[in-house]
């Protein structure tokens, strides 16, 4: 194998080793729904295989199926999370020896494939960085499946840089075009496509994520309890959900604690807010006088070098997201404090914009103009529309192979079971 492709190969595996890791439970833990929201966790891990074995082995290799009466099971399109626990998914042995016996003719195709070749899908090896990103998706939702199930372990100390003294509030980025989406990055998906110019006035954003406590003086100010912070809908759902706190969140006396893959603890003030909706971080920008960035605002603050006019690949620029520069891979499972990145700013200066939390946009999920689907509609394009909203940046959760400044995720704006939190944006004042 050549060295492109001992790279991937060597990708393949550690996402393997994360998903293994996260599935070294009892059969019970992993055959249980822990929430309607989620999958029983050894679906994720016979769904990450099955995707596999249909993208490399069927449509990149040539091959032909190896379990075709399981698709159904593992087409999670055919099947909504609500009911995949009544389906016949395979058992916990059965889905290792499964996605194992994926994997090793996997193996076989990327060292038979030309990645040079004509072919979209093999080109620069898209096809595997496509499965590696799908398989880092699915072992961060199986990270908040752990987190619902109140379940003890995966708890990461890591050794994460510590935060600094509060600086400059917000960051002024000035008003021009700047280069959204990409046609360049190889393993770039289809809705991250293509790069487009798009011209914003000058606007304000937050050098930093809102922290917990701040968003503690937002609910100490009475903001749960007051309709003017929050949309119509927001509102109701605040109101039949009886929301007083972001999940995991609770209040003994005078201080609050949060509850992290089932042990209790102080809450960190110093940490981003995590685990809110989109109508809570709304409304809480509202409170702050703000608004949440558009999702051009958030791209242009993490990726534009307005010196060298070209967006960068992270916002540091082009080098590999090391531990210094971004809270990655899920080195510790929790977010890094406030400020421990001064090397990863962006151009503009703004910071801890990769890793830590995801955050929520004000925009809503659309194709860039020229968005051609690939290599499936059932990626992006049937997602498309006003029903979701972007998440942009990457948690701790997040892998550096699935994240960079064009990279983007949408939710439906109640989720918070995610590793989310947000950053304030507002306009130049005229
Ligand atoms: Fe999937």
């Amino acid at each position: 194998m050549n060295d492109h492709k001992e790279r991937i190969a060597a990708q393949l595996l550690a996402v393997r080793d994360r998903s293994l890791t996260y599935t070294e439970a009892d059969d019970d833990l992993l055959i249980r729904q822990h929430s309607p929201l989620m999958s029983p966790l050894v679906w994720d891990l016979a769904h990450v295989g099955n995707y596999e074995e249909l993208w490399v082995l069927r449509e990149a290799g040539g091959i032909t199926p190896m379990r075709p009466e399981i698709d159904d099971i593992y087409d999670a399109f055919k099947t909504p999370r609500k009911d995949r626990p009544t389906l016949p998914f395979l058992g916990p042995a059965e889905a290792r020896r499964y996605i194992e016996g994926v994997r090793g003719r996997v193996l076989d195709v990327l060292d038979s494939v030309d990645l040079e070749g004509p072919s979209p899908l093999h080109r620069d090896g898209f096809v595997f960085g496509l499965v590696i990103q799908h398989e880092h998706q699915h072992d961060e939702t199986m990270l908040a499946t752990l987190q619902l199930s109140g379940q003890p372990g995966l708890v990461r100390e890591g050794d994460l840089p510590p935060g600094r003294a509060p600086g400059p509030e917000e960051v002024y980025v000035p008003a021009g075009a700047f280069q959204m989406g990409t046609d360049t990055i190889p393993w770039a998906y289809d809705n991250e496509r293509p790069a487009t110019w798009v011209d914003l006035p000058g606007y304000w954003i937050d050098r930093l994520p809102v922290g917990n406590a701040a968003y503690a003086a937002f609910i100490e100010a009475g903001g749960y309890d007051d309709p003017r912070w929050w949309t119509p809908e927001g509102w109701e759902w605040r109101q039949r959900r009886g929301i007083t706190t972001p999940l995991f969140w609770t209040k003994d006396g005078d201080s609050w604690w949060r509850t992290r893959f089932g042990r209790t603890e102080p809450l960190p003030m110093n940490e981003p807010v995590q685990h809110v909706c989109w109508y809570e971080a709304d409304a809480y920008a509202r409170w702050a006088g703000k608004r949440l960035p558009t999702e051009p605002e958030w791209e242009k603050a993490c990726g534009w070098d307005p010196e060298a006019r070209r967006a960068r690949r992270y916002p540091w620029g082009e080098a590999d997201p090391g531990p210094s520069l971004a809270n990655l891979g899920h080195r510790a499972a929790h977010p890094a404090p406030l400020g421990a990145y001064p090397g990863g700013a962006s151009a503009y200066g703004v910071e801890q914009l990769l890793g830590d939390v995801w955050e929520w946009t004000s925009s809503w999920f659309e194709a860039y103009p020229g968005f051609r689907s690939f290599p499936y509609k059932e990626y992006s394009e049937v997602f498309f529309g006003e029903e979701y909203r972007v998440l942009r940046g990457g948690s701790w959760a997040a892998d550096p192979a699935a994240v960079r400044t064009t990279f983007r995720n949408w939710d439906y704006p109640i989720r918070r079971q995610i590793f989310t939190g947000f950053r304030c944006a507002r306009s130049e004042l005229v």
